[in-house]
């Protein structure tokens, strides 16, 4: 036997949540504004060196890279911001005007060791907002991630917020964090060690030395005036809004691109892997890729985590049956009620049998099928023109013309 790859997942009865959850974020961005963007999933490896980081675990550790038949060196998406910065540069998007709203749904890759709510091919829904430097776009989007959140029912998250200053402050709070780890490097883990040079920020959010990062320096003492005054604002904005967040310095993003603003969204109850979704303000990254200044902001959600806390919540709608199952009493009314069945999927979701079942044996079914009607149809049916239709769930059975069938499974 064949197996899945280790790190993926198959789904099969809970494809209509994914399509449900799908429809209920898409919902949300286009009200806010936003279109839809389709990128490659796989794109230059390059892109991702440059655009994420060449010193981030994602670039240094993750990426499922590979040589194409051509001699090119592709990497499957690791994540889906610096494709669509990618897409806003090559196409010109900037000279339709700014901002640019745009959200993608898709697969990510990253190779990270697998575990509930890890792994290997996920799903993020994300958004980008482009082209405004101002606060009032992180709390635009922040919002509309909310937003998000509560259209699928989630209430038990938490926002946290942070700012990572800028090139202008962050360099000398760097020097600071490298000063302040210098004598307890001994003592961190493996990763932190070499994290240590790459990107000591990301000491900061390390689940094994969490003890040492909560005495380390906090960025917000460092941020210059530009930098503070921003994240003041979006405090403010926030609280304006009434929405409730914390400001944590733990929170860094394992991307090399955010510049002042970022954020996550946390689910504390799934334990080690609680981050639903993420994002931050990425001022420099269009430049860095080759277009002009742009700062945008942006963030992802990830759908496999966001199904776990649906599911711990108890959120997780009942799956829709079908409208109606359609039941020849025998074999001389299959040809009629597959007729019957063609003419009602025009309006409903309409199964009929095909398995050559007998009348019990289609009740059944139609039972297992969550069938909300069944339409019988018999030979004496046929003749008078008049079908039965019984509603499954209260029992009650009415003969009716075809014509009054709809509007019956309508109302
Ligand atoms: P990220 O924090 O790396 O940010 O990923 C966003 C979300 O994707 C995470 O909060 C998590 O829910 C989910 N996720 C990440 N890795 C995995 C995994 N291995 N298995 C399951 N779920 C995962 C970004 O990717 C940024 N591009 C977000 C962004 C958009 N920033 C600005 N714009």
């Amino acid at each position: 036997m064949i197996s899945r790859i280790k790190g993926t997942e198959d789904t099969i009865e809970e494809s209509w949540l994914w399509e449900w959850i799908e429809e209920r974020f898409k919902g949300v961005a286009t009200n806010f504004g936003f279109t839809q963007i389709r990128t490659p999933t796989f794109e230059a490896t390059e892109l991702f060196d440059r655009g994420v980081g060449n010193e981030t675990d994602i670039v240094q550790k993750e990426m499922y890279t590979f040589e194409d038949k051509g001699g090119r060196s592709i990497t499957l998406r690791p994540e889906g911001t610096a494709p669509v910065m990618r897409a806003f540069i090559e196409h010109n998007l900037s000279s339709k005007g700014l901002p640019q709203k745009l959200f993608y749904y898709g697969p990510m890759f990253r190779y990270e060791k697998p575990q509930s709510g890890r792994l290997r091919e996920f799903h993020q829904f994300g958004a980008e907002l482009i082209g405004s430097a101002l606060p009032i776009a992180d709390v635009f989007v922040i919002s509309m991630a909310i937003e998000m959140l509560n259209s699928v029912g989630l209430t038990n998250f938490k926002l946290k917020i942070n700012s990572t200053g800028d090139e202008n402050c962050r360099p000398e709070y760097v020097k600071a964090l490298k000063d302040y780890y210098r004598d307890l490097l001994p003592k961190l883990c493996d990763d932190c060690k070499v994290r240590y040079e790459r990107n000591v920020l990301r000491l900061l959010d390390c689940k094994k030395d969490a003890e040492y990062a909560k005495d380390a320096p906090k960025i917000t003492d460092y941020l210059c005036n530009d930098c503070k005054t921003h994240f003041d604002t979006l405090k403010r904005y926030l609280d304006e809004l009434d929405i409730e967040y914390e400001v944590d310095p733990s929170i860094v993003r394992g991307l090399d691109y955010y510049t002042r603003t970022v954020f996550e969204f946390k689910y504390p109850a799934l334990g080690a892997q609680d981050a639903i979704g993420g994002g931050g303000r990425y001022d420099r990254l269009i430049e860095e890729l080759g277009g002009s200044k742009t700062p945008s902001v942006g963030f992802a959600f990830g759908i496999e985590r966001i199904i776990l806390a649906l599911k711990m919540e108890n959120k997780i709608p009942e799956s829709k049956g079908i409208d109606i199952y359609v039941i020849a009493v025998d074999d001389a009314q299959r040809m009629e009620s597959l007729k019957i069945a063609k003419a009602l999927s025009k309006f409903f979701r309409v199964d009929v049998d095909i398995m050559g079942r007998n009348l019990k044996g289609q009740f059944s079914q139609a039972s297992k099928e969550n069938a909300r009607f069944v339409i019988v149809i018999g030979e004496e049916e046929i003749k008078e023109g008049l079908y039965t239709v019984k509603n499954m769930k209260s029992g009650e059975q009415k003969r009716v013309r075809f014509s009054d069938i709809i509007e019956m499974v309508k109302a």
